[in-house]
């Protein structure tokens, strides 16, 4: 696989990057530029080679089935044009910003390039055909470069457009198909959660989050690969009902008690023996905590102080960990110390190598201070599951192969 280190006469040439600018912003103002600050080294090697960069990424959703006034709300609220701002601040340099996304004004934006110049295009997802992976966007797209470089790891599991079709294509016309730093980081650091050695066990995955169904294929892949997996969140009770217990007014999934049931039998999952139970999720009152059954009107939160204990003890025999996933609704400061604990149970091991899949518990051990502890933090939630499901592959990354 061709790096972007090693990409040969770009001077002059028009080198799409695929980036992955999906920040959290609303109204304009991006409260986490960590994605773009990662993508940093890769956009900065470009400009030393004298490329003219052209940048392409999704931000947020766009939903083209909606009503076209709901579609147009959609876009304005997911504009581009703020990241083009921040880039050219981290960057020093003037960034251009192009609105359209197809058609001469784009075509001209990218004439007009000077070597060394950066231009950020629109939201690639204001396009219809980009999620469908449309052979005439991708066509499209794909005139507007000599070269592409995949530097969007949290999307290298969507076979998009911008991430599949433009590749593909020009690689076919024999064109420099390479992946940029912070994709190189990614496949380095994940590979060794995907392919664990025996000397790196025990192998302990850490899961949180709302939904089991949204983890189903991680969980079988990881109940194959680890020694234990920890399950906290509110994903803990579709488990803790499977298994007969009464959980309250806490979430849980009817549709996955048979599966639940089936992963809890291979003896390698881990539960909550204990809760912090509240009423009224939005005001949370009479919170306390409870072992075993959860009364009704009552919503498990956290987890509690025993299983804090026991999942701490557990993870502090890991050699390798995995994690992805609050263990109780984080957002809340009443309800964070199972998080804390199992965030500062990894950051004290001393010979691990620690991985957090991206998302909340990437948010979590950044505001705890945790970040730097750990041995790698991905920047893609969804792609870092992924990866480990496929045994290490995804399709942003194969096709550049
Ligand atoms: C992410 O935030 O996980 C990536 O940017 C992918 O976004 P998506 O789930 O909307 O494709």
């Amino acid at each position: 696989m061709l790096l972007v280190k090693d990409m040969k006469d770009l001077a002059g040439k028009r080198v799409i990057v695929r980036v992955d600018f999906n920040v959290p912003q609303k109204g304009g103002v991006i409260s986490d530029d960590n994605r773009i600050v990662a993508a940093l080294p890769t956009i900065k090697e470009l400009l030393a080679k004298k490329a003219r960069v052209i940048l392409m990424s999704h931000l947020g959703k766009v939903k083209h089935k909606e009503a076209p006034e709901v579609v147009e709300e959609q876009k304005k609220k997911n504009n581009m044009a703020p990241v083009a701002v921040r880039l050219g601040e981290l960057l020093g340099i003037d960034v251009k910003f192009c609105p359209a996304t197809r058609g001469d004004e784009l075509k001209n934006a990218v004439a007009s390039l000077k070597d060394g110049e950066v231009l950020l295009m629109q939201n690639t997802r204001y396009e219809k055909g980009e999620e469908k992976n449309d052979p005439e966007l991708s066509k499209e797209w794909a005139s507007l470069g000599d070269a592409f470089v995949m530097d969007a790891f949290g999307s290298a599991h969507r076979a998009h457009a911008s991430t599949y079709g433009i590749p593909e294509i020009l690689k076919a016309e024999g064109k420099q198909d390479a992946i940029g730093y912070l994709v190189e980081k990614e496949v380095v650091s994940l590979e060794k959660v995907v392919n664990v050695p025996a000397d790196r066990h025990p192998y302990i995955a850490i899961l949180g989050g709302f939904k089991v169904s949204d983890k189903i294929k991680v969980i079988d892949s990881l109940l194959k690969k680890c020694d234990k997996v920890i399950i906290g969140g509110a994903m803990a009770y579709t488990f803790l009902v499977a298994l007969g217990r009464k959980v309250g007014n806490s979430p849980f999934e009817a549709d996955q008690l048979d599966y639940a049931k089936r992963m809890y039998d291979t003896g390698k999952i881990l539960l909550p023996v204990d809760s912090v139970v509240a009423q009224d999720f939005e005001n949370p009152k009479n919170i306390h905590v409870v072992e075993g059954d959860i009364p009704e009107g009552f919503e498990g939160m956290d987890i509690g102080p025993k299983t804090r204990e026991i999942y701490v003890k557990e993870i502090a025999k890991a050699k390798t960990v995995f994690w992805n996933g609050p263990m109780g609704v984080f957002e809340k400061d009443e309800f964070t110390a199972g998080t804390i604990a199992v965030c500062k149970a990894c950051a004290d091991l001393k010979d691990a190598f620690t991985v957090i899949g991206g998302g909340d518990s990437a948010s979590a051990a950044k505001k705890l201070g945790f970040k730097e502890k750990f041995s790698h933090v991905s920047t893609g939630g969804g792609a870092s599951l992924e990866m480990i499901e496929n045994d290490g592959h995804l399709p942003g990354i194969d096709v550049i192969k």
